[in-house]
C-alpha cells in the first residue's frame, strides 16, 4: 500500500505540536494529518481526502449536531458531567443570587459588568422602550380570541421588523443598538399583550416607574387599581427564573437565532426565528409536561408504582435527563429553593412536595443513576410558574422573555465573527436521478 502523507495546515487551523490527527483513506492508502486544535478537527480539512480529481472531498454526517461545534462563542460556558453553567465566566448561581435580570442581559451582551453608571443608563434605556406602536397592539389584537401566546408573541416579534425597517441595516453598530434595547424592552409587552388577549382582557400599558419583572408583573395581572404593586418577593422570583433562562449556549433556538441571522436578515426576524423553535414541546414545552405528570400522579404513595411503569420503559420521568447535563442542571437547584419563597407569599402547592418525593427516590435508583438522570431546569419550573398564577400556555413566553438576551447576545457575536458564513449544510442525497418527465394524462 502506498503511504502518501498530505500535511493539512491551512483553513485557519494552526495545532500546537502534537496536536494532529492522523488518517488513513484505505480507499487511496493516502495519509493526511490533520491539525486539532480546542479539542476540534475542521470539517473542511477532510474535503482534501478525496478518491481523485474529481471527487467533492470527504464530509461528515452529523444529524442533529452531535458532535459538531457550529461556532466559537464566548457568551456560555456549559460542563455537563459537573452541572457547571456560567455566563461570561461568573457561575450562575452568583448571578442569580446576587445580579438582575437586566444586569446580566446587559453582562450577555457586552461580555462585562456593568459599572453603576453604565447599567442605570442601559435600565433606563430599557425602561423607556417598552411602549408598542398603537398598531401592534391593533394588530394583536387582530388574533382569534383563544389564540396561543406563543404564536402570538412569534408573530408579533417578526412583525416588529416592519415598524423599524432600518434594523436592516445589521452593519451599523448604532442602529444594531437601538434593535437591542427596543427587543430587551418590548418583548414582555408583547408577551404580556399575548397574555391578556387569550384571557379576553385590555391590554395593560407598561408602566415606566417599576423595574423590569414588576412592570411585567403589572401588564399581567392588573385590573381596576391605579397602580399595580406586585410582591416583591414574586418580583424577585420572576426576574431569577428570567436569570437562569437568559442563556445556554448552542442549543435549538439559538441555533436557529444564528442560522437565520447568518443570512443578515433583521434581528426582529432572527429573533423570532428563536421563538418558534422554543414554540416546540421537546425545547420550550417540557415544564408543562412535568406539571401534567405531577398532577397524574396525584399522591406521593402513587410515586413508587409510577417509576417503575419509567424503569419498565412505559414513559419518560418528565423533567430529568438532559443532552448535556449529566448531572445536577444547576438552575434545578435554584429553582428548587426559589419556590419556597415563592409559595411564602402564594401558600404551598402539594405538586412541590410529589416533586421532591419524585426525586428522592429517582436519585437512590439505580436505574436513574447509571444513565446519569438528574433533574432538569424544567422539573421545577413549571411548579413555581404555576404558582405566580401562569397558565400553562405561557411557560414557554416566560422563557423566551428570558432567553432574548442570550439570542441577541448569540447573535452580535455572529455578526462580529470574520468566521461566519451564511449558514447551509450540506446533505446526502438518496433520492432517484434522471427521471423523465411523464405528462398528467399518461400517468
Ligand atoms: N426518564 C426515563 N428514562 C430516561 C429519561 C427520562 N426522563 N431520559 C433519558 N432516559 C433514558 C433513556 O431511555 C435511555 O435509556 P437506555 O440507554 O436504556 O435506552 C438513556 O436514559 C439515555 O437517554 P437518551 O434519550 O439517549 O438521552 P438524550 O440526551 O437523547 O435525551 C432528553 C435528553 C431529551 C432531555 C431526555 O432525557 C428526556 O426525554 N427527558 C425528559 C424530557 C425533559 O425533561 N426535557 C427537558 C430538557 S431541558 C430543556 O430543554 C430546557
Amino acid at each position: 500500500m502506498t503511504t502518501e502523507t498530505q500535511q493539512s495546515t491551512d483553513g485557519g487551523g494552526v495545532a500546537t505540536s502534537g496536536e494532529t490527527l492522523t488518517v488513513t483513506d484505505n480507499r487511496t492508502g493516502r495519509t493526511y494529518e490533520i491539525p486539532i486544535q480546542d479539542g476540534t478537527i475542521r470539517a473542511t480539512e477532510l474535503r482534501k481526502i478525496k478518491v481523485d480529481d474529481d471527487d467533492f472531498g470527504l464530509m461528515t454526517y452529523d444529524p442533529a449536531y452531535m458532535a459538531t461545534a457550529s461556532c466559537r462563542s464566548a457568551i456560555t460556558y456549559i460542563d455537563g458531567d459537573r452541572g457547571i453553567l456560567e455566563y461570561r465566566g461568573y457561575p450562575i448561581e452568583q448571578l442569580a443570587e446576587n445580579s438582575t435580570y437586566l444586569e446580566v442581559a446587559y453582562l450577555l451582551i457586552h461580555g462585562h459588568l456593568p459599572s453603576r453608571q453604565e447599567l442605570d443608563e442601559w435600565d433606563h434605556m430599557i425602561t423607556i422602550h417598552t411602549f408598542v406602536h398603537e398598531n401592534v397592539k391593533e394588530f394583536m389584537q387582530g388574533f382569534r380570541y383563544d389564540a396561543h401566546p406563543m404564536g402570538m408573541l412569534l408573530a408579533s416579534v417578526g412583525a416588529l421588523s416592519t415598524f423599524y425597517p432600518e434594523a436592516s441595516a445589521i452593519k451599523d453598530p448604532e442602529v444594531r443598538y437601538t434593535q437591542v434595547i427596543r427587543l430587551l424592552a418590548k418583548m414582555p409587552t408583547l408577551a404580556a399583550f399575548a397574555y391578556r388577549h387569550n384571557r379576553g382582557m385590555p391590554y395593560v400599558y407598561p408602566d415606566n416607574d417599576l423595574s423590569y419583572p414588576a412592570n411585567f408583573l403589572s401588564m399581567i395581572y392588573k385590573v381596576a387599581e391605579l397602580k399595580y404593586n406586585a410582591d416583591p418577593r414574586l418580583e424577585r422570583a420572576l426576574d431569577v427564573l428570567f436569570i437562569l433562562h437568559a442563556d445556554h449556549e448552542q442549543n435549538c433556538s439559538t441555533s436557529a437565532v444564528r442560522s437565520v441571522g447568518s443570512s443578515q436578515v433583521d434581528p426582529y426576524s432572527a429573533i423570532a426565528a428563536g421563538v418558534a423553535a422554543l414554540y416546540g414541546p421537546l425545547h420550550g414545552g417540557a415544564n408543562e409536561q412535568v406539571l401534567r405528570m405531577l398532577r397524574r400522579i396525584e399522591h406521593k404513595d402513587n410515586v413508587p408504582d409510577f417509576v417503575k411503569g419509567v424503569k419498565a420503559g412505559n414513559e419518560r420521568l418528565m423533567g430529568f435527563g438532559h443532552r448535556v447535563y449529566k448531572n445536577y442542571d444547576p438552575r434545578a437547584k435554584i429553582i428548587q429553593r426559589a419556590c419556597y419563597d415563592v409559595f411564602e407569599v402564594t401558600g404551598t402547592n402539594p405538586l412541590l412536595d410529589l416533586a421532591l418525593e419524585l426525586e428522592k427516590i429517582a436519585l437512590e435508583d439505580e436505574y436513574f443513576i447509571e444513565r446519569k438522570l438528574y433533574p432538569n431546569v424544567d422539573f421545577y419550573s413549571g411548579i413555581i410558574y404555576e404558582a405566580l398564577g401562569m397558565p400553562v400556555e405561557m411557560f414557554p413566553v416566560l422563557f423566551a422573555i428570558g432567553r432574548t438576551a442570550g439570542w441577541i447576545a448569540q447573535w452580535l457575536e455572529m455578526i462580529d465573527d470574520q468566521e461566519q458564513k451564511i449558514s447551509r449544510p450540506r446533505q446526502i442525497y438518496t433520492g432517484p436521478r434522471g427521471q423523465q418527465y411523464v405528462p398528467i394524462s399518461e400517468r
